[in-house]
């Protein structure tokens, strides 16, 4: 079900007023203002509000996410046991980092988690406590229907809005959110919602859409608009033997039918971390011209280059084909400081860990 959040009732927040949550039978009711958010047949809390205007941009939140129940991303292919997600998971090396290095006890967060694989996988480990929050409900099915069947106890699932956050200030260890800001009209007011969430001296992940290394997927798009989808085969993953139809499916209307998406550059994203409190710490791939190897340290500084070394990054990003969708990572460290809500004594637990 979703005990770890029964066990961290302290971490929740009413995504209303802020005000602290209790949980009466089955829904969760906020001290404060009353507000009471139920939980599904299927035992996912549904913790979501509409952001009424919330946000300093469009609000697109409604149509992103009619368009992710119709197509919940990225959908599980043939994983059909702990063991298999954790193999397919430990193929990609950042999700392996993630693993290996997410300090003993963490509390983390994947906003936008989608079907859940990431949260998942993480949360296989005894180690630490993993929430995984969307606003797709269909999508949170399957990642709760995978949770339940392989009993992946350390994680739980939840519906949220990202702009109506249901966690409180500064208390989670490690936050990630990759592939969700872009697909949002206010990916600034999105990052700076997430990076409150942080706890001081935690770390934040976002995954984001690169201006540049995307080209190709434009490019891919602008062909299947006019000559159709029956080119879908120019896109490496539509000729992936390891993807079931469904999976190819979920790709497919990801990259070329979405209703929005934005772009960034390496630049902008290390603005953002920095003008928010944040150190940075690296992006993947790496700015300059050193590989992204099986051993690097996530949580350590990596030199952030320069205007044109970025740029240049985000070239050879484009030359190499804009594998994976062009999708960036930065990482960076929240002030031990903290930037709102002053300091926590255990707040710099990560940075000793290093
Ligand atoms: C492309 S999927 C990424 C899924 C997963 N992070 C991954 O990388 O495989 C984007 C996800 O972001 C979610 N999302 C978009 N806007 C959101 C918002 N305002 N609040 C919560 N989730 C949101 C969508 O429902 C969708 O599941």
């Amino acid at each position: 079900m979703y005990e770890p959040l029964v066990e961290h009732l302290e971490l929740l927040a009413c995504p209303n007023c802020r005000g602290a949550l209790r949980l009466g039978g089955s829904e969760f009711a906020c001290k404060a203002c009353g507000a009471s958010y139920p939980v599904s047949e299927d035992g996912i809390p549904l913790l979501f509000l509409p952001n009424e205007g919330r946000t300093d941009r469009e609000d697109l939140t409604q149509i992103v996410k009619t368009f992710y129940e119709a197509n919940p991303f990225p959908n599980y292919d043939e994983v059909d046991s702990r063991e298999s997600l954790a193999r397919k998971a430990s193929r990609g090396i950042f999700a392996r980092l993630l693993d290996e290095q997410i300090p003993a006890g963490s509390l983390v967060l994947e906003v936008g988690c989608g079907t859940g694989q990431l949260t998942n996988f993480l949360g296989l480990s005894w180690k630490r406590k993993v929430f995984g929050a969307d606003m797709c409900l269909n999508s949170l099915r399957l990642a709760k229907g995978f949770r339940d069947r392989f009993s992946v106890n350390q994680a739980a699932f939840l519906q949220m809005n990202l702009f109506r956050p249901c966690f409180v200030d500064n208390r989670l260890d490690v936050v990630i959110c990759s592939g969700v800001l872009h697909h949002t009209g206010d990916p600034l007011g999105g990052f700076r919602s997430l990076a409150r969430l942080v706890k001081p001296g935690g770390v934040l992940l976002i995954g984001l859409y690169n201006k540049i290394g995307r080209l190709p997927t434009d490019f891919r798009r602008w062909i299947f608009r006019n000559l159709g989808d029956g080119f879908s085969f120019l896109d490496d993953h539509m000729r992936n033997k390891n993807y079931n139809e469904a999976r190819k499916r979920a790709w497919f209307m990801d990259q070329y039918k979405h209703p929005h998406e934005s772009k960034h550059t390496f630049s902008e994203a290390i603005e953002w971390f920095e003008s928010s409190g944040f150190q940075f710490l690296m992006t993947i791939p790496k700015i300059g011209s050193e590989p992204f190897t099986a051993n690097e340290k996530l949580f350590e500084r990596h030199s952030k280059g320069t205007r044109m070394s970025r740029f240049l990054t985000e070239v050879e990003m484009l030359m190499t084909g804009g594998r994976d969708g062009a999708l960036f990572i930065t990482i960076g460290r929240k002030a031990a400081t903290g930037i709102s809500q002053g300091c926590d004594p255990d707040a710099t637990r990560i940075a000793r860990l290093q």
